[in-house]
């Protein structure tokens, strides 16, 4: 299976100056830890990062670091994650038929959620990675009153890696193109195209490090999967 890393963004929310995957988390930067998951999922038989090209050396060095055994490949990634995704698929080589696609910001994902995904993709064509809500979500209009309250039961919360038939997504991301939906994730897409989606139970440490506090978390949980590896 081929495996796409969204890894191009600014991470304006984290505050910092450059791209958040090049900061460190612990003892090495946060794709480092995204890299080392897929190359511990013995279903990923080849990587691609789309990053953009300022930080091309970056990514260059933690690769020289890693020294993985999987063939990885840089390709630029564009000014959205939809963007970025669309040029990620169309430097798949020809023979990928499936793809799992996973947010290089989401480092502490483990190698057996990619097995699961990977193996729920020889079923179907469409897959995300989720976990039930447990929060009580709103639906709240702009001038700050709530609308609705949709029933908890119904939400979960969407994860990556998310899996595609890649003929099916090619195409959902043409199609998308030629309408102008943006959309936050691939999943929106092919529902969009009225495919279907399936779920595969996500992790609840497979947090999106976003701003600095999940900086904080994150540091946290690995601190406690190392201690429990002891
Ligand atoms: N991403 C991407 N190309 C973009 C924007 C985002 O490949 N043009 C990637 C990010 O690198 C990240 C993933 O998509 O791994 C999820 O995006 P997000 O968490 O929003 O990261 P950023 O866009 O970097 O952060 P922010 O929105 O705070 O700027
Ligand atoms: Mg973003």
């Amino acid at each position: 299976m081929h495996l796409l890393i969204p890894a191009a963004g600014m991470g304006r929310r984290m505050g910092s100056d450059r791209n958040k995957l090049l900061l460190t988390l612990l003892d090495k930067p946060l794709l480092a830890w995204t890299l080392e998951a897929a190359e511990a999922s013995a279903c990923i038989e080849w990587i691609g990062i789309m990053g953009q090209p300022v930080d091309f050396p970056d990514f260059q060095e933690i690769l020289a670091q890693l020294n993985l055994t999987k063939p990885v490949e840089l390709i630029q990634g564009g000014e959205t994650r939809q963007q970025s995704v669309y040029n990620g698929l169309q430097a798949l080589p020809t023979d990928a038929e499936r793809v799992l696609i996973h947010d290089g910001a989401r480092c502490l994902a483990t190698p057996e959620l990619f097995e699961r995904c990977g193996m729920a993709l020889q079923t179907c064509s469409g897959l995300i990675a989720a976990v039930p809500v447990k929060d009580t979500i709103k639906v709240v209009d702009q001038n700050g009153l709530i609308l609705d309250t949709p029933n908890r039961q119904q939400l979960w919360a969407a994860q990556t890696p998310q899996g595609f038939e890649v003929k099916l997504l090619k195409e959902c991301h043409d199609q998308g193109r030629q309408q102008g939906w943006e959309v936050t994730d691939d999943a929106a897409l092919f529902e969009k195209c009225g495919l279907s989606v399936h779920i595969v139970m996500g992790e609840e440490t497979n947090l999106k490090v976003t701003t600095p506090v999940d900086l904080s978390v994150a540091e946290f949980i690995l601190r406690s999967k190392i201690k429990n590896q002891e």
